[in-house]
């Protein structure tokens, strides 16, 4: 896959998608925000990528914001547009692959940054890691989903104050307030997010995809989530996952799941 902003390595069921404009500290532009809604199209398509990990280049950024740049001289129906098209093709889009998509958080994840990694299926952070909800202090609010995934994540009063400050919190403040799971040196960061993703892929990505469903739609308006449960639930059972995790066990062997 050739693209100018983001650098996209597969090898063994794994996906690494690294943002790659450091001189920009990764903030994301329209061609960037393009650029990984086109790769996480190509490699949820793809059956044999099994999780993704997604990570800035360089030591210093996760992703840095929306590029301000970009939107500075915006009118009110500009700007609209440009928080309804994001959410639609990056912020949801990843939220709802039917993929694992881990971030591993390697330096500041701000604004559009942090919104990116929230809309992951969960994260980690390297220890020099800081993270923040900035809009207010340029007079605009978050607008790819900040306002609604902080307070799922870490709590309405946190997220609040978080938002209202526009401050930063450090990786070891984020592990305290759920933000992220795990939070390790820069150096082990990846290696890290690596363990994890081998660990998921041992599991049935039918069953996996059935799960991140079930969870999601505990947050969606109109949906009732115990019910997408219970059909989800229901839909393992006519899966070869299924037959084959059940069987491996009765036969006190490992499952090998063909993903069906
Ligand atoms: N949009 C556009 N460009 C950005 C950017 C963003 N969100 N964040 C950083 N950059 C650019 C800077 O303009 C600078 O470019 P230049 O070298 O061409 O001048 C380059 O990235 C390096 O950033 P710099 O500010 O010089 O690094 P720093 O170490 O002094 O500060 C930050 C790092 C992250 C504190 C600072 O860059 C910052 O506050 N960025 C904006 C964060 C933000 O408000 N994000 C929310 C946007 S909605």
């Amino acid at each position: 896959m050739n693209f100018e902003n983001i650098l996209v390595e597969q090898a063994n069921a794994l996906a690494t998608i690294t943002i790659n404009r450091p001189k920009k500290l990764n903030a994301l532009n329209k061609a960037t925000i393009e650029e990984l809604h086109n790769a996480f199209k190509i490699l949820e398509e793809d059956t044999t990528v099994k999780v993704i990990i997604i990570i800035g280049s360089g030591e210093k950024a996760f992703v840095a914001g929306a590029d301000i740049s970009e939107f500075a001289h915006f009118s009110v129906k500009e700007g609209g547009m440009l928080a309804k098209k994001g959410q639609e093709i990056l912020f949801d889009f990843v939220e709802n692959l039917s993929t694992p998509v881990i971030a591993a958080i390697n330096g500041f994840a701000l604004g559009g940054g942090l919104e990116l990694a929230m809309a992951c299926h969960f994260r980690l952070a390297s220890d020099n890691a800081k993270m923040g909800l900035p809009e207010v202090s340029l007079g605009v609010i978050p607008g790819y989903g900040g306002t609604q995934r902080l307070p799922q994540l870490v709590g309405k009063g946190k997220a609040m104050e978080l938002i209202m400050t526009a401050g930063m919190i450090s990786a070891e403040e984020a592990k305290e307030a759920g933000l992220v799971n795990h939070v390790t040196s820069q150096e082990e960061l990846l290696p890290l997010a690596e363990k994890i993703a081998s660990k998921i892929m041992r599991n049935s990505s039918v069953a996996i995809s059935a799960a991140i469903k079930s969870v999601n739609d505990n947050f969606k308006d109109g949906v009732n989530g115990f019910e997408s449960e219970i059909t989800e639930f229901g839909n393992c059972f006519g899966t070869e996952d299924f037959k084959e995790g059940t069987t491996a066990f009765l036969e006190k062997r490992k499952p090998e799941f063909p993903g069906k």
